[in-house]
């Protein structure tokens, strides 16, 4: 698999999967073997600054297959924006051929998959929207962005590697899933400051979506973790009232992190969606 983009030209049906942050492709891993398995094709980039999209070594993997990579000495000061992003899977698909696709995101890959449908209605099939919400950022958040921004570009991605899985994860995946707290921690761990810091300005500048959640005309599955205290279920259910057409998958045992702490549960919910309402 490509370190930066899987793409599997098997099925005829795409399904864009994009990351959260600070994270990269690679915690799709569960997904991509699944789906592909299951005949799907599977696009899962490394979203601008995450990944190999800030790596001199990503020029190994075809420049003309990668994401718009972010030159590491203009990076600093950038603000990386959710439409940025969303342009840039447009652009991806554009390259490979690809008209339109069910697009999943999770957390800020569900801010992505917001602004995708909203430029580029006529190429989403459908939407998955795991462990994200509609709202824009109130005072208080985006101080706090820009706050740690500053704080991974002096001290890097160290501390807050070391803080995030008992935010990110349930209880019962910290103490019986080693193999994910591991994963969950290092991708954080290496994960660009400056890309990450970046992509924290943009999403403080993100756009409220929810007054887009009514003109979505598309089957939406949105999925939530029941212990997730970053994106709650209370934020899972203001958008299923607010779509027209979406279907809500509580998973138990699973806070942020639900395609990773348990994925055949999030794969059956995948499943279930792709055969019936999208494809
Ligand atoms: C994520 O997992 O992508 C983040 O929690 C998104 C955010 O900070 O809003």
């Amino acid at each position: 698999m490509s370190g930066v983009l899987h793409d599997d030209a098997g099925g005829e049906s795409a399904v864009v999967l994009l990351h959260g942050y600070p994270f990269d492709h690679s915690m799709w891993g569960e997904q991509i073997d699944f789906l592909s398995a299951h005949g799907y094709r599977v696009i899962a980039p490394d979203l601008r600054g995450f990944g190999e999209t800030v790596t001199q070594a990503s020029e190994s993997a075809g420049p003309s297959r990668r994401l718009k990579s972010v030159p590491l000495n203009e990076v600093d000061r950038t603000i990386i924006t959710m439409a940025d992003m969303a342009h840039d899977v447009a652009a991806l698909m554009d390259k490979l051929g690809v008209a339109d696709a069910t697009v999943c995101g999770l957390s800020m890959g569900g801010y992505v998959a917001f602004e995708f449908v909203r430029m580029f209605p006529m190429r989403a099939r459908g939407l998955i929207l795991a462990g994200t919400r509609a709202p824009a950022d109130n005072q208080q958040e985006k101080s706090a962005r820009a706050q740690q921004a500053e704080q991974m570009l002096a001290k890097g991605m160290g501390d807050i590697a070391d803080a995030s899985p008992p935010k990110l994860l349930a209880p019962r995946t910290l103490a019986e899933k080693p193999a994910v707290v591991a994963r969950v921690r290092e991708m954080i761990w290496h994960a660009d400051p400056r890309g990450a810091a970046a992509a924290q300005r943009g999403m403080a500048k993100r756009r409220d979506y929810s007054a887009d959640l009514p003109g979505i005309n598309v089957p939406v599955l949105i999925i939530v973790g029941r212990q997730d205290s970053i994106r709650p279920l209370a934020d899972a259910e203001f958008m299923h009232q607010a779509l027209g057409d979406s279907r809500l998958e509580i998973i138990e045992d699973a806070a942020h992190m639900t395609n990773m702490e348990q994925p055949e549960i999030f794969n059956r919910a995948l499943q279930e969606f792709l055969g019936t309402d999208v494809v």
